[in-house]
């Protein structure tokens, strides 16, 4: 018998401001969270009050990694250096590769209603931080969204996903850290099995509802809770009450990370180096 994955920790998220003041719940990546290679950070934003989003994240720069956005509901305008403008809108994402720069904005585009979505910084390999800048918008009609048998709907963002009967690819592929990102949408008393390749990190955010969890220590991890999983064996989720998961999962790239803002380096040289870039207005 194959053993399961298990429960490393269980922790909630912390609220924060960034941008130029948007409220936020940081749950992966802020002081006293851990990070997660290759996962930087994870933001949660999920608001009705325009003044916790209205004021938007104006003109900054990256550089050494990846920005993806998922929108679940809302609307935001993305505008960048290289000329690029989206509106990223209701169950899309945007797939921002800064690698060696990029300088762009992410402002709300409505001025009233519900504000909800994630934005994951996943790492790249340091022979690749320097590469060349890229961007995509997914539209919500290009993202896979399947049903399996036990009714469990699956939006399949990246990576592949596969329960042994169902196979789907997602809607973006990377290499390197082969990120898994699915948001999983289980009905009350439903359970799913994704299988994850083994040495994988493997992350839960439950945003909504509750997820009981694998292994020996069986518990349960309710809304607002990041779970983090062993590497290895495999998974089977199943919930009571019904949850909405994020599944967050890469292959780890076991190199020094050294961060500054919103710079991702191997080195303090590479920060101080980002740094006069950016001063210098070459970053990007
Ligand atoms: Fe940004």
């Amino acid at each position: 018998m194959t053993s399961q994955r298990r429960v490393i920790s269980i922790q909630p998220g912390q609220p924060a401001s960034d941008g130029a003041g948007v409220r936020l719940n940081r749950v992966i990546g802020g002081p006293g969270l851990e990070r997660f290679d290759p996962f930087l950070m994870l933001d949660e934003f999920s608001t009705d009050n325009p003044d916790d989003y209205i004021a938007g994240f104006p003109p900054h720069p990256h550089r050494g990694f990846e920005t993806i956005t998922y929108m679940i509901e809302g609307r935001m305008r993305h505008e960048d250096h290289l000329g690029n403008v989206g509106l990223l809108g209701s169950g899309g994402v945007q797939w921002m590769t800064a690698a060696r720069g990029i300088i762009h904005s992410e402002m709300p585009e409505q001025e009233s209603g519900a504000m909800r979505g994630f934005q994951l910084w996943l790492n790249l390999p340091a022979k690749d931080k320097l590469g060349e800048a890229g961007y995509r918008d997914i539209p919500a009609s290009e993202i896979p969204r399947i049903n399996t048998a036990s009714g469990v709907e699956v939006v399949v963002i990246a990576g592949e996903f596969d329960d042994g009967e169902i196979r789907q690819a997602g809607a973006v592929q990377r290499p390197h850290t082969q990120p898994q990102l699915f948001d999983l949408h289980l009905p009350a008393g439903s359970q799913v099995s994704p299988r994850l390749a083994d040495g994988q990190r493997v992350m839960l955010y439950v945003y909504e509802g509750s997820l009981e969890l694998p292994g020996a220590n069986a518990q349960a991890a309710g809304a607002g809770r990041l779970v983090r999983l062993s590497d290895e064996g495999e998974l089977h989720l199943t919930s009571a009450q019904g949850a909405r998961v994020l599944l967050i999962a890469g292959t780890p790239l076991n190199e020094p990370i050294v961060q500054y803002g919103p710079f991702v380096m191997n080195s303090r040289e590479e920060i101080e180096q980002a740094l006069r870039d950016f001063r210098d207005g070459v970053l990007a």
